[in-house]
């Protein structure tokens, strides 16, 4: 099965689909990849590791001929899309529960889409997780752009001037990028609370070293393990209480998401205005529209002293790491579509089906 690894165009992606390394690996599995040169140079992997694990680099139209799927990471463009052949397996973010346009221009190509937002979350689709791979270079990356911008050391110091009392960091919302963020806290040396609207995290928030902050607000859990959105009497009642208490924390990150949904609106003006000055949130929720009123996705803004980091797309900021680990997601796709290096595709499987976003066939 012939795979192209195309240079990312989207502005600001710097990750890569594939790395050399899986290169080689799916190589030695009967699959032929094709990488567009260039396309890791960012990210850090340079053209002749791909030629070393057996990668052919090409340009132009080559990338695509004869592929039978195109891997990448963000949604191709619509010139990009036009370019596929029908039948065309094409793996990435497609963003299936917002990017209606995008899906419909596969469709219209007839290509066999799966997105990795839509790979369900069952434990044998665990390596093919990209949503968790990636959640976790985003946990760990808005603390140290927190750390980078607050004008304060994270740990307690204590020094022939006396002593330094530690950063106060709060995470909202303890899911996979909350969690690496309370750890990534802890090991700086904050003293780290957090709060998510799913009671089952208070356990996972303790055992890293940080405390369950309860606000009184509490939803269902799906089957995925998703919150549900909050009724809007529970949102005010949630935006009171985080109004008093978010007043005692120098660094904010959160990462509040209810899947398909825009971002919940927990921290409102007011409550950043009762923030110290200097103190910094970074809101990784910024991809659906943020968690605080006054977040500008992707701007860095600043209201009375506290600046509020809307940056978009961070994984991409630590492109060698996550794309390492993309690739290792996008592997494990490949090769449970096409077990002996070619495509079968089984649409009785409750993976394949599920992350399949369009097909050939698919009302339009
Ligand atoms: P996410 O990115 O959709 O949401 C992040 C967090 O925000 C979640 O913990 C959610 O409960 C929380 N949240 C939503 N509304 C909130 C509000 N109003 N206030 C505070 N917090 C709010 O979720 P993520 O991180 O992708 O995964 C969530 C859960 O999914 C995991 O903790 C786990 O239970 C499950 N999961 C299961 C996996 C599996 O293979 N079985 C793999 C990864 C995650």
């Amino acid at each position: 099965m012939r795979v192209a690894v195309p240079r990312e165009t989207a502005p600001g992606e710097r990750r890569v689909a594939l790395v050399p390394e899986t290169v080689s690996k799916l190589s030695e599995a009967g699959f032929e990849i094709r990488v567009e040169r260039g396309a890791g140079t960012v990210a850090g992997f340079a053209d002749e590791e791909y030629a070393e694990a057996g990668a052919k680099l090409v340009d132009g139209p080559e990338l695509l001929d004869g592929a039978q799927a195109v891997v990448r990471v963000a949604p191709p463009s619509p010139e990009e899309a036009a370019a596929l052949a029908p039948g065309t397996v094409v793996i990435g973010f497609l963003n299936p529960l917002a990017d209606e346009e995008g899906l419909a221009r596969l469709r219209e190509r007839g290509a066999i889409a799966f997105a990795m937002e839509s790979i369900p979350r069952i434990t044998r689709a665990q390596a093919m997780d990209a949503l968790s791979s990636q959640a976790t270079v985003a946990g760990y990356k808005a603390v140290l752009i927190a750390a980078d911008r607050v004008q304060r050391l994270f740990p307690m110091l204590m020094t022939a001037a006396g002593t330094v009392a530690p950063v106060r960091a709060l995470v909202i919302g303890a899911g996979v990028a909350g969690l690496q963020a309370i750890a990534t806290a802890r090991r700086l040396g904050a003293v780290v609370s957090a709060f998510d609207v799913r009671p089952a995290v208070k356990e996972q928030v303790e055992s890293l070293g940080a405390s369950f902050l309860d606000l009184g607000v509490v939803t269902e859990e799906t089957a995925g393990g998703y919150a549900t959105e909050l009724t809007p009497e529970q949102q005010a009642q949630q935006q009171a209480a985080l109004e008093e208490r978010i007043p005692d924390f120098d660094v904010v990150i959160t990462t509040a998401a209810v899947p398909g949904r825009p971002a919940p609106k927990l921290i409102p003006a007011s409550a950043v205005e009762g923030m110290r000055a200097g103190s910094v949130i970074v809101d990784l929720a910024a991809e659906t529209g943020g968690n605080c009123e006054l977040t500008v996705p992707g701007e860095v803004v600043e209201h009375g002293g506290v600046t509020i980091v809307g940056t978009l797309n961070v994984p991409s900021l630590m492109a060698f790491h996550a794309s390492q680990l993309y690739s290792r997601n996008v592997a494990a796709l490949l090769r449970h579509l096409a077990p002996e290096g070619e495509l079968a595709l089984d649409w009785e499987d409750e993976l394949t089906a599920g992350a399949c976003v369009t097909r050939p066939g698919d009302p339009t």
